[in-house]
């Protein structure tokens, strides 16, 4: 029998791409295997998120464009994955009859029995937290080959419920894999190729599936013959312990990058968003880090617009920005989402929001620019992920997360290379083998 065809649609964070991985690894087994084009598919599954307004409204429309598909081919299954299913599971059903499946993020190994049940024309929904471990459950992966870098998720859930976010009661309280199982995946995708392991959670430095937390796991993972690289996201600082800090000095294999969001810089604001911390403790947090680790990037996640911020706890967002010089960042307009305590506050007006995001993100993009020109002179080694755009280049990242293009005969994805650094770009870096 000629094997049925998943097209699977992902949105939100990183955590969402190892799972659709996962799910597409586990659909597999039923008979599935992927494709790239929504029109050949004979299932259609959106993995979806709903941190922001704006990402669960991209899901019905695209929901929208399905509708012709399902009306020339009755037996597509349309499935919703994601935060956006847990959050709004019945209520998807009810706007998209067309929708045969909601599946919500701790029930995903339940996909095939619930695949079985629309094949049969029923309609299926599981938004449970249940007791087993998901991952457990999913089948083994394939031992296909693979490329260089991969997504290892180690924790789900979060605990902080920090007044903006959504994420606690779509994905729950803070689960952690044990260690064991965490060392087999990632000795497994090793064996398929796998030099860079990212190691995920919704806030992943609480990780306690391990003795020594995160750290020990870090540790744990370096042990792991042919893994060269590790990195983790995303993080809290509040859960920054110092044997955290400290790997960041005597793990070599950790990556001097790390992304540590603030959110804003007014001690007003941080409280109303009940982040349990004050500018001055994350900027005293991020000293300890450089001390351990003086050559470390950092990264950030912003919020501007959060309820009653004015334009100097706004002001106070930039000056921590300028104090800390991110080497990259994410910033959003705060969006009210329903059921967390903020969307309950008097709401900063969307133009001001909109005048705030223009000046942090030209801020954030000058310091983001000036610390990838500083590299220019410099060597960095680089971990290869595939050709570039022109004839004969390779692109691969630094240890600082740069994207670094070099034109090179014989190298090879996987492969890593002292770069010398020569030009920066919009976008990334330009270098040739070190001579050193
Ligand atoms: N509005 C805007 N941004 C948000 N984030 C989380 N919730 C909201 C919201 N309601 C941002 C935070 C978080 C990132 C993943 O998304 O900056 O760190
Ligand atoms: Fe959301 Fe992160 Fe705060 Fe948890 S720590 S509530 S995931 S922003």
């Amino acid at each position: 029998m000629a094997p049925k065809k998943l097209y699977i649609k992902t949105y939100g964070c990183q955590m969402n791409v190892y799972d659709s991985e996962r799910m597409a690894e586990a659909m597999g087994g039923e008979g599935y295997e992927t494709t790239e084009r929504p029109e050949d598919a004979d299932m259609i599954l959106l993995n979806t998120c709903h941190i922001r307004e704006k990402a669960a409204e991209k899901v019905y429309s695209e929901l929208g464009r399905y509708k012709g598909l399902k009306a020339a081919r009755p037996d597509l299954k349309i499935g919703v994955a994601g935060c956006v299913a847990q959050a709004e599971g019945e209520e998807i059903m009810r706007r998209q009859p067309m929708v045969d499946l909601v599946v919500g993020p701790q029930s995903y190994h339940r996909l095939p029995e619930m695949e079985a049940k629309v094949r049969t024309g029923g309609k299926a929904l599981d938004t449970d937290f249940p007791e087993e471990d998901k991952f457990d459950h999913l089948k083994g992966r394939p031992k296909a080959k693979r490329g260089p870098t991969a997504f290892l998720t180690v924790q789900e859930g979060c605990d902080k419920f920090c007044a903006f976010c959504v994420v606690p009661y779509t994905r729950g309280a803070e689960v952690s894999r044990p260690a064991d199982r965490v060392l087999t995946e990632a000795r497994d995708l090793v064996e398929r190729g796998v030099r860079e392991i990212t190691l995920l959670g919704q806030n992943v430095n609480a990780y306690h599936g391990h003795d020594g937390g995160l750290a020990g796991l870090i540790h744990a993972l370096a042990e792991v013959d042919g893994l060269e690289r590790i990195r983790f996201t995303t993080s809290h600082p509040n859960d920054m312990d110092e044997a955290l800090i400290e790997a960041h000095g005597t793990c070599d294999k950790l990556m001097p990058y790390l992304h540590l969001p603030v959110q804003a810089g007014s001690d007003k604001i941080l409280k109303r968003m009940n982040r349990q911390h004050t500018a001055e403790q994350y900027l005293r947090l991020i000293e300890r880090l450089r001390a351990a680790r003086p050559d470390l990037h950092l990264s950030g996640d912003f919020i501007v617009g959060f309820p009653e911020e004015t334009e100097a706890d706004f002001q106070a967002t930039l000056d921590l920005i300028e104090a800390v010089e991110y080497g990259s960042a994410f910033s959003f307009k705060y969006s009210e989402r329903p059921g967390t305590p903020a969307a309950e506050r008097p709401q900063v007006p969307e133009a001001e929001k909109d005048d705030r995001l223009q000046r942090l993100q030209a801020l954030l993009t000058k310091q983001q620019r000036s610390l990838q020109d500083a590299m220019v002179g410099r060597d960095v080694h680089v971990l290869f992920e595939k050709p570039g755009r022109l004839p004969g280049q390779m692109v691969g990242k630094s240890e600082y997360l740069h994207a670094v293009h070099v034109e090179t005969s014989g190298i090879v994805p996987g492969d890593m290379a002292r770069i010398r650094i020569e030009s920066s770009g919009p976008n990334s870096l330009k270098g040739v083998m070190s001579p050193l």
